[in-house]
């Protein structure tokens, strides 16, 4: 039985993928599923915290006794997440994030045209939502975790992330055809700002979700 280590709390994670519009019917988007930021709500419920769930375009029931937010762009993310964190405890960043958006949204469904080729899709920054969090730390011990998938040089990439984006600890998958998105699995490593590196065997997703809120928990105050 899990100790309720998070009573008190409030905690905020963001879980699955932002999605771009170009028009009414398309847009840009990625494969993450929501699973990894589903299990770390659910498990943060079961430690007693109270429980706010920023959800971008996921096909997942709402987990018992979690407040869930519905989202679709990284704008909207961004609205969702500093509203929640302002008195959060944790920020935990599972959500795959664009980092780039159309530079324009035609509100008429893109057509073909026969005779002519097609326009290029230009993009523009997207805010970069941990990097902003991770800055204002709206509440003073707030503990802010980021995700990153890396296909190469993971653990020096890591590194580096963590240290761009100013948060308290980086989980990093390693992402290849076959890993880690829509599965039911993971496997991880936990880099923390105090240069800690704490690998997580492969295993269910909720047992690298309970990994890291004992890391989020050791450094509450
Ligand atoms: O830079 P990269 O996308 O690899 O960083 C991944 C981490 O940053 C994830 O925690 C993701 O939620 C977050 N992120 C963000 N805003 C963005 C892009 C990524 O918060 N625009």
């Amino acid at each position: 039985v899990q100790e309720p280590d998070l009573r008190g709390r409030h905690v905020v994670v963001s879980a699955g993928g932002t999605r771009e519009p170009l028009d009414p019917v398309r847009f840009l988007g990625n494969r993450s599923s929501g699973k990894q930021g589903y299990a770390l709500a659910r498990t943060a419920a079961a430690r007693g915290a109270r429980v706010t769930l920023i959800a971008a375009n996921t096909q997942l029931p709402d987990p018992a006794g979690v407040d869930v937010v519905q989202v679709g762009t990284a704008v909207q993310l961004r609205e969702a997440v500093l509203k929640a964190a302002a008195d959060a405890d944790a920020v935990v960043m599972a959500a795959a994030v664009a980092d780039f958006r159309p530079s324009a949204y035609a509100t008429g469904k893109i057509k073909k045209k026969d005779d002519k080729e097609p326009e290029p899709i230009v993009l523009v920054r997207n805010p970069d939502i941990l990097a902003e969090v991770s800055a204002e730390r709206a509440r003073a011990g707030q503990v802010i975790v980021g995700f990153a998938a890396e296909t190469d040089d993971v653990l020096a990439n890591g590194r580096a992330k963590l240290t761009r984006k100013g948060c308290d600890l980086l989980v990093i998958n390693e992402v290849g055809e076959r890993k880690t998105f829509g599965s039911e699995e993971n496997e991880a490593v936990v880099l923390g700002a105090d240069g800690s590196e704490n690998p997580v065997p492969h295993g269910p997703k909720e047992a690298l979700a309970d990994i890291v809120w004992d890391l989020v928990v050791d450094r509450l105050d």
